[in-house]
């Protein structure tokens, strides 16, 4: 598969079906081990204006692409991607340090995505409405409401997901007839050029996608305020997504942010259970998900028991390199080591108990449960994007949802209760995209709706959302 992408490791860029390099390139290192896995191109602001024309005239002949075609490539890029998931997830892991069981279940999870976007794309409808309905008109006009594409759509990915994420984006464009410029992040690029690889493969029409890696710093702010994109799909931070709103020039924007998803936990909670998700939820691929659960917020009563449940759950996860299997390995930088640390002793500092761990080798954070975590504290409110988790002693359900509801993040929730009337209260309460009973936070099933409020994010994800925030409906009125 990797032969026409890459050339003495240099990896190329797909431009109007072509693999192509620039003068610059970046290097990407191995989180693991700093080992140099191959070069991107670094491409500039005229490279930029160069793909995005191409990617305006491709989308004209893809829009009269028939719904039918267009899901057919989709289900032959979902068959590529399968075929090749051995080496496709061999490059995830070594890119972002993700443990190989989680890589391949990357990988899988992209091909089913993407062939339930096919299917869901090919049963989408328009509209037809009658005039009567409304007071004042006869049956004299008739409403022909059809579903038209965009445009260029400009999907931007985080590096936690460079396969999946960019798919998300890439397959539900496509679909509804836009075409679609990916932009990676830098750690994960090689990655998401595999993916377009698979896209290629499957017989998609040039120009229809073009990859662009390059610098942020160089090539970010020119990109999401150029006058041939038409809508920007973004995954990322809150810090970058509040950038990009701002300077956008009114392009239409759908961003899925940061989180700093609560576990509530309440006395009658199945405490086993309970610290079972929690323990998955915070630390899977070392706690660097949007979705992780990132503070817990349990009745002071069963605090205790549940520290016990929750590290003797933490004692069991493997600590180490991805290709081990461990589930929590290098986080994807230094810096982010360094950020992480930070926050521990701050708590730390202020007079947190630390249950466990607070121990650093390289890029490895050991998993660290910290106890009687209070709201002075910055891991109280800070996502850390790393495997550590604060648990936050409170005296009522009503406190719960009052220091859930005061992050300036609202992606996700769980309710831990046998109660199923206090979890839809609660659930009611919390301002989240999602509320997760008796589970830990995640994003999948991948066609259920996916959102965040306040700084995680605007717009709805989840297949046949993303189809149609990525199309509108255009009307035809007869007047009869
Ligand atoms: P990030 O630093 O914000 O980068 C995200 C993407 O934006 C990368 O492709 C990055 O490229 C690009 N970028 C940076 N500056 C840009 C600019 N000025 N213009 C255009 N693009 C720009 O985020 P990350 O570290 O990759 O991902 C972690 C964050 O993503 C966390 O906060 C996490 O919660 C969030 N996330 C949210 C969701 C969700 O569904 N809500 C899902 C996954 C991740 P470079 O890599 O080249 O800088
Ligand atoms: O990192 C953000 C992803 O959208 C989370 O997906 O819950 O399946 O890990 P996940």
């Amino acid at each position: 598969m990797i032969n026409s992408i890459k050339k003495d490791n240099i990896y190329h860029n797909l431009y109007d079906g072509k693999w192509i390099i620039s003068d610059n390139t970046i290097d990407i290192f191995s989180p693991i081990d700093g080992e140099l896995i191959g070069k991107v191109p670094a491409m500039l602001k005229d490279d930029v204006n160069k793909f995005l024309e191409n990617s305006k005239l491709s989308q004209k002949h893809w829009e009269l692409t028939s719904i039918d075609s267009r899901a057919n490539i989709l289900y032959k890029t979902a068959k590529i991607l399968e075929d090749n998931i051995d080496e496709i997830s061999e490059i995830l892991m070594l890119e972002i340090a993700k443990d190989k069981k989680s890589s391949i279940s990357e990988v899988k999870r992209t091909a089913d995505f993407i062939r339930h976007t096919a299917d869901t794309g090919r049963n989408l409808y328009g509209d037809f409405i009658q005039s009567d309905s409304f007071p004042g008109f006869s049956r004299n006009k008739l409403c022909l409401a059809t579903r038209v594409p965009l445009g260029v759509v400009l999907a931007i990915s985080p590096f936690n997901y460079p396969i999946n994420l960019s798919a998300s984006k890439i397959a539900p464009a496509l679909m509804a007839g836009n075409s679609v410029l990916l932009k990676p992040p830098t750690q994960g690029s090689i990655s998401a050029l595999y993916l377009s690889k698979a896209f290629m493969m499957a017989g998609l029409p040039h120009g229809v996608l073009n990859t662009i890696t390059g610098k942020s710093s160089s090539i970010g702010d020119y990109l999401v305020s150029h006058e041939n994109v038409n809508f920007i799909n973004f995954t990322g931070s809150t810090k970058v997504g509040n950038h990009i709103a701002s300077i956008s020039n009114m392009i239409p924007l759908m961003m899925e942010l940061g989180g700093k998803d609560a576990a509530i936990v309440l006395k009658d909670a199945d405490i086993e259970k309970t610290a079972k998700e929690i323990i998955s939820g915070a630390f899977s691929y070392s706690g660097q998900r949007c979705t992780a659960i990132k503070r817990v917020l349990v009745i002071e009563d069963i605090a205790n028991n549940l520290v016990d449940a929750l590290l003797n759950e933490l004692n069991q996860l493997k600590v180490g390199l991805p290709q081990d299997n461990c589930e929590v390995t290098p986080l994807i930088d230094s810096n982010s080591c360094d950020f992480v640390m930070n926050l521990i002793k701050d708590a730390l500092d202020k007079g947190a108990n630390l249950v466990t761990g607070y121990k650093r080798s390289g890029n490895i954070i050991y998993p660290t449960l910290l106890d009687n975590i209070s709201l002075d504290m910055d891991l109280a409110w800070e996502e850390p994007f790393g495997p550590v988790l604060p648990i936050i002693r409170v005296s009522s359900k009503e406190e719960a949802i009052r220091i859930a509801n005061k992050s300036q993040y609202g992606l996700q929730s769980s309710i831990f209760t046998q109660d199923i009337n206090d979890a839809f209260n609660i659930a009611n309460k919390l301002n989240v995209g999602t509320v997760q009973i008796n589970s830990k936070t995640e994003r999948g099933p991948d066609h259920f709706p996916f959102s965040g409020v306040k700084s995680s994010g605007m717009g709805t994800q989840g297949i046949r959302y993303s189809i149609e925030a990525m199309s509108r409906l255009k009307s035809i009125v007869i007047n009869i």
